[in-house]
């Protein structure tokens, strides 16, 4: 079973929620790749696509957090400082190790989280306070 975008996500901002839906493909993507044994290859194009994507979505969704003077912008800011320094620190080890099943499963864990955790939760609220009435 794998990982799906569901309306209920949506925090109403169509090019956050295009990101959004972007990061739950490629995660998709490595469960699929997990299942047919090519795990620790997806896990390099998936680095490679989230250290970009840690760097343009975060900015975006930071910079709109300002434009609405959201009060919640510096925890938000918190957490994706902590998912970047994740993925900074996957980086390196991998860099020093080269990629092992337990990247795989420490990066499918990490988006699972932050799919339920931020995606689900601290976004949401982002959009509800942007939009409210939004789904
Ligand atoms: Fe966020």
């Amino acid at each position: 079973m794998g990982i799906q975008w569901r309306d209920s996500l949506a925090i109403g901002v169509e090019a956050i929620d295009n990101q959004h839906k972007e990061l739950l493909l490629r995660f998709d993507g490595l469960l699929n790749a997990c299942e047919e044994g090519r795990g620790k290859d997806e896990m390099k194009r998936l680095l490679s696509f989230l250290e970009e994507y840690v760097q343009t979505h975060f900015r975006d969704e930071e910079a709109l957090q300002r434009l609405h003077r959201f009060p919640g912008y510096k925890e938000h800011c918190v957490q994706h400082a902590d998912f970047e320094a994740r993925i900074k620190a996957l980086r390196s080890e991998i860099d020093a190790e080269g990629i092992s099943m337990h990247h795989v499963i420490q990066t499918n864990n990490l988006l699972l989280k932050w799919l339920l955790n931020h995606i689900s939760k601290v976004d949401k609220e982002l959009g509800a306070y942007i939009k409210p009435g939004s789904p």
